[in-house]
């Protein structure tokens, strides 16, 4: 069985090699690749700046966006041969933390989660992979096409239940979003704010296939800063972990509102602050800035909502390319106007 492999820590190790097929202790599902997709976590990993391979081995299956088809299911798993499955990518920790043992294990304690393809678990860049019945999520047939997006749909799920939910503090009737970076992330915010009925706002260096996109969606596209927007929005989004960015998106918040950051940034990058002036806004408008990563199985099924009987044109657009397994390499070659990179796994 083929998979893509990186080791962790050497930036030139990534291959396509011969590897064993996944054993039983992985999963009772069987599952054959359809597709993985590409996002700037792999290119960390790639790069040798994150990532940590299973226990006692050297390598890492690279691949944490994935569709795949169910092969061999046990009987009283719910699901069948054929069955479109997403694999859930993050797993416990082996010693459950109390968020851990409660099912969030997107919100872990102690840091001693898993994630396949990229923390201590070989990923869904390989031919053939197993999961547990309540590691996956069952697709229906018609989102086959758009079924790949549905984890980087995860994260944005569980950013907006957030959102939510911290507007029930107190009275919240939200209008007006604004999304920081147009990459699939961004896009994905928009969507589910349209989604929401609220005047969506979009903030991106140029103009091209994701100001379209935009536009298409019913959004509204800048390419000016969120300071010279002068808008105030009522939720912020921020997507791009680019450290100016990130302090305009803190800073424009309007009064009452909510900004969520989920964007990684690296770090090392100094923006000179004045905090004392961004704590009086902060405090006299009752401003909220949070964090959030990955997603538990609550928020794979709000995606899995989200996309059913949604916009699925739509979605399908910001797959921009696919590379069938023969011509792996070619994904990781950045192109312009890329936006979501997929390798298709259906034909190798
Ligand atoms: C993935 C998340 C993961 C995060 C940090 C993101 O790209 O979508 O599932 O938790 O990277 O590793």
């Amino acid at each position: 069985m083929k998979a893509i492999s990186v080791i962790p820590g050497d930036p030139d190790s990534l291959r396509l090699a011969d590897f064993k097929e996944p054993r039983a202790e992985e999963g009772s599902v069987l599952v054959e690749a359809l597709a993985v997709g590409l996002c700037a976590t792999d290119r960390e990993v790639i790069d040798g700046g994150h990532g940590e391979a299973p226990e006692g081995h050297r390598e890492l299956v690279l691949g944490h966006e994935n569709l795949g088809r169910v092969r061999e299911a046990p009987a009283e798993s719910g699901l069948e041969p054929g069955d479109l499955v997403v694999g859930i990518v993050r797993s416990p920790d082996p010693e459950p933390c109390a968020a851990c043992a409660a099912g969030e294990f997107d919100m872990c304690l102690n840091g001693g989660y898993r994630e396949h393809g990229i923390m201590a678990m070989d990923g869904f860049a390989r031919q053939l992979w197993r999961a547990e019945p309540d590691e996956l999520v069952r697709l229906d047939p018609e989102l086959e096409p758009v079924g790949v997006l549905l984890e980087p749909a995860t994260v944005i799920a569980k950013a907006w239940e957030q959102i939510e939910e911290i507007g029930r503090r107190a009275f919240f009737e939200p209008k007006v979003a604004a999304v920081t970076g147009a990459g699939p992330v961004g896009l994905l915010a928009a969507y589910f704010g349209i989604r929401r009925g609220l005047e969506v706002h979009v903030f991106d260096l140029e103009e091209g296939v994701k100001a379209d996109l935009v536009r298409d969606l019913g959004g509204i596209f800048h390419t000016e800063t969120l300071p010279e927007s002068g808008l105030e929005p009522d939720v912020l989004i921020e997507c791009t972990g680019v450290p100016s960015v990130v302090l305009h998106a803190v800073s424009a918040a309007g009064r009452n509102s909510i900004t969520c950051l989920a964007g990684v940034s690296d770090g090392g990058e100094e923006v000179p602050v004045d905090v004392g002036a961004l704590n009086k806004e902060m405090v006299l408008g009752n401003a909220v800035v949070f964090g959030t990563v990955n997603a538990n199985r609550r928020h794979y099924l709000q995606a899995v909502e989200a996309f059913t009987g949604g916009n699925t044109a739509w979605l399908r657009r910001l797959i921009t390319r696919t590379v069938p397994l023969s011509d792996w390499r070619k994904a990781f070659e950045p192109q312009e106007d890329d936006i979501k990179v997929v390798i298709d796994f259906s034909a190798g």
